[in-house]
């Protein structure tokens, strides 16, 4: 009997490859999204890569009876994977009262869920975004956490403490936290990838979009910073990988292989891109000239950062595969399709 697990925000950009990982790995899954940055067709193109599939309900985690109802139906779940949150910085400073309520109530009433209904396991979508700028590079899972510079990053080191702190109050409920470095890049079948709404505020979807001529030009937010080139350091891993460390995580939870009842893995390749040599990539992987302007810094930005992901490599057994010219061709052939999609 294949078990099922709930993959919260499961049409959104890391939730959606993941589904599609699980599926292929024999897992049955259903989705619950509220659709605020995804569509429900996502769903059917999960079904054309996978075969199968996913059960899709549509409604937002903050409704606790609708959430009720959902675990009532489906008494099967095995574990959650929980991607479902906001996650755009900039709109976060905008609107703190709605990142905090979406992003901790819905983890909250998930983890009330658990308890009522025997559910052990959760895999929790975090980000490297709770460093800050580490004193110390690359950054390890022990490296002090620095204070939030966005309401949305806080509600990432928020959620992980509320999930320690319930996983040390009662031991039937354990949980992974991971922490994403910078995820880029698509499907192969380029049938599934990131869909920004509006203005991307993210680097690559922005490259794809002025590659595509939506955009004028792309512009490079500073390059005065203390780097080689000047411009600022992230640690970017393709989201395919990504994807299948939740696959390793969620299988050391169910399979009891955990060494504490609460364990956090930083997700990166372990080696820091400049935005001047993502832009190199993006040109060598697709033979596309991009067209970009240097402009000042954007506020809220750190300098640098890449992951040390020695202790995913180590006790899940997990290392990234696909290079940075992968993730970039990808992305190219994401933004051609969803292009072609768009007009037809
Ligand atoms: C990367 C680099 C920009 C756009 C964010 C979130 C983080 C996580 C990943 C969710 C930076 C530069 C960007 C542009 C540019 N999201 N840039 N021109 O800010 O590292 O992380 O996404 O978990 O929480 O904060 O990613 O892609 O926005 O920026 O020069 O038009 O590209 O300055 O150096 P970031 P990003």
């Amino acid at each position: 009997m294949n078990k099922k697990i709930l993959v919260t925000g499961g049409t959104g950009y890391i939730g959606s490859h993941t589904v599609a990982e699980l599926i292929t790995d024999g897992f049955e899954v259903a989705i619950i999204d509220n659709l605020y940055n995804s569509e429900a067709v996502v769903a059917d193109r999960i079904g054309q890569i996978t075969g199968v599939r996913p059960e899709l309900e549509v409604f937002d985690l903050c409704n606790e009876a609708r959430l009720e109802d959902f675990f009532r139906k489906h008494n099967d779940i095995s574990a959650i994977i929980h991607f479902a949150a906001y996650k755009a910085v900039g709109e976060s400073v905008r609107k703190p009262l709605e990142y905090y309520r979406n992003n901790l109530l819905s983890l909250i009433n998930l983890l009330e869920a658990m308890k009522r209904h025997d559910i052990a396991s959760m895999v929790f979508s975090s980000s490297c975004t709770v460093y800050g700028q580490p004193e110390k590079l690359p950054v390890s899972e022990d490296a002090p956490l620095q204070p939030a510079k966005s309401p949305y990053g806080n509600t990432k080191k928020i959620g992980e403490d509320i999930i320690r702190d319930t996983c040390e109050a009662d031991d039937k409920i354990k949980a992974i936290s991971l922490r994403y470095f910078n995820p880029i890049g698509a499907h192969p079948t380029a049938l599934i990838g990131e869909l920004p709404r509006g203005v991307p505020e993210n680097l690559v979807p922005f490259i794809t979009q002025t590659a595509y001529g939506l955009r004028d030009e792309l512009k490079v937010f500073g390059d005065d910073y203390d780097t080689p080139d000047g411009s600022c350091i992230r640690d970017y891993l393709h989201v395919v990988d990504l994807a299948r460390a939740h696959i390793v995580a969620l299988k050391r939870l169910l399979e009891n292989k955990n060494k504490k009842n609460y364990e956090v893995f930083n997700l990166g390749t372990g080696t820091g891109v400049s935005v001047f040599e993502a832009i190199k990539s993006f040109e060598r992987a697709t033979g596309v000239k991009l067209k970009y302007r240097v402009t000042s810094r954007r506020p809220g930005d750190i300098e640098k950062i890449w992951a040390d992901p020695s202790l995913a490599n180590r006790e899940l057994g997990w290392k990234t595969i696909y290079t940075l010219d992968d993730a970039m061709k990808s992305a190219w052939e994401w933004e051609k399709f969803i292009r072609k999609q768009n007009r037809s």
